[in-house]
């Protein structure tokens, strides 16, 4: 039997053609109109077995209710705190993500951020293409990063792929986390302002989520300091944005580079503003391979759920 299939956020147009070739998809992605959405949601509440989204889209218990025969979520993010797992779990909703195909993408990302940042990368790259190098000379110097300290927020798969990257590029790490791990040489901190105040760079690598909003503060943001530079890949809810905002506009921190905000796609205007930030639109993973295989873990977990297989990538 052809399984209906509600598709709230697009993925690959390959693997969405894939995806119609195999089921009958309720593209509600393709809809902006409210009062179509909804009945698009009560349509599919009648026959739906299975949902595809991202991290990013709002389920939660009110909209699972109306999908009571959903069996299956496939979700194309690895984040996925928009999305009410918990309600899934008491609903016997199976739950997917999209773990480690993203890791070594989102990680080049941070170290991008970094090296921008700390390089002057965007300013070198204006000043070249304005003529102000003829015009004026050599620019102002940089900062160096070998040698320097970085402190990673979450030591999971992608906080792992930044301190191997980091150890290539001569850098002492540390690390915090729930608990140290074992097995790990790096320092262990189990406060975040002293690791930040023993960093040069503190990289947020952490999951998003209640229980890590608001995780780097701004007193450890201070602690950081007038030198040091935050980076974050992770969420916008795991720092302190106002403080963040704060920090930066008072030179109490030195800079960030920044992937994530509180606000997307609409980022707080006074990011834009500052001189001393390198900004990135929430795309860490957004490489055509990497985005195809998020795609292609989709589709694998919806096979295997049908299939009666074990799931790839299980989260519930
Ligand atoms: C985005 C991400 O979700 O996977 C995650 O958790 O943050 C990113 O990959 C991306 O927009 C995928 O939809």
């Amino acid at each position: 039997m052809t399984q209906d299939v509600l598709v709230c956020t697009p993925i690959r147009p390959e693997k969405l053609a894939l995806l119609e070739q195999t089921y009958n998809v309720f593209p509600l992605y393709r809809l902006t109109d409210p009062a179509e959405r909804e009945a698009m949601i009560d349509l599919a509440g009648k026959t739906c077995t299975a949902m595809v989204s991202n991290g990013h889209f709002p389920a939660d218990e009110a909209f699972l209710a109306r999908l009571p025969l959903l069996q299956i979520a496939a979700c194309s993010s690895v984040g996925y705190e928009t999305l009410d797992v918990g309600a899934m779990t008491r609903r016997g909703i199976r739950f997917t993500n999209t773990p480690d195909v993203l890791t070594d993408d989102v990680a080049d990302i941070a170290i991008l951020l970094m090296l921008a940042v700390r390089r002057n990368l965007l300013a070198g790259d204006a000043y070249v293409r304005s003529g102000d190098w003829a015009a004026k000379g050599m620019m102002g110097l940089t900062r160096t990063t070998a040698g320097r300290r970085v402190g990673i927020v979450g030591l999971g798969r992608i906080g792992a792929a930044i301190a191997r990257r980091c150890a290539a590029l001569g850098m002492e790490i540390g690390y915090s986390g729930r608990a140290p791990k074992p097995g790990v040489p790096h320092a262990y901190f189990a406060d975040i302002t002293e690791m930040a105040g023993w960093s040069d760079v503190l990289v947020a690598a952490t999951s998003g989520g209640a229980e890590t909003a608001h995780l780097i503060s701004g007193a450890a943001l201070h602690a950081l300091g007038p030198e040091g530079c935050f980076i974050n890949i992770s969420r916008g809810s795991v720092v302190d944005e106002a403080a963040l905002l704060d920090a930066l506009e008072s030179g109490r921190l030195g800079s960030a580079g920044l992937d994530v905000f509180m606000n997307e796609p609409a980022a707080d205007p006074r990011f834009a503003a500052l001189p001393n930030v390198v900004l990135y639109p929430h795309h860490a993973s957004g490489t055509v391979e990497t985005r195809d295989k998020m795609s292609q873990l989709v589709l694998d977990n919806l096979a295997a759920h049908f299939a009666g297989q074990p799931l790839l990538t299980p989260v519930n």
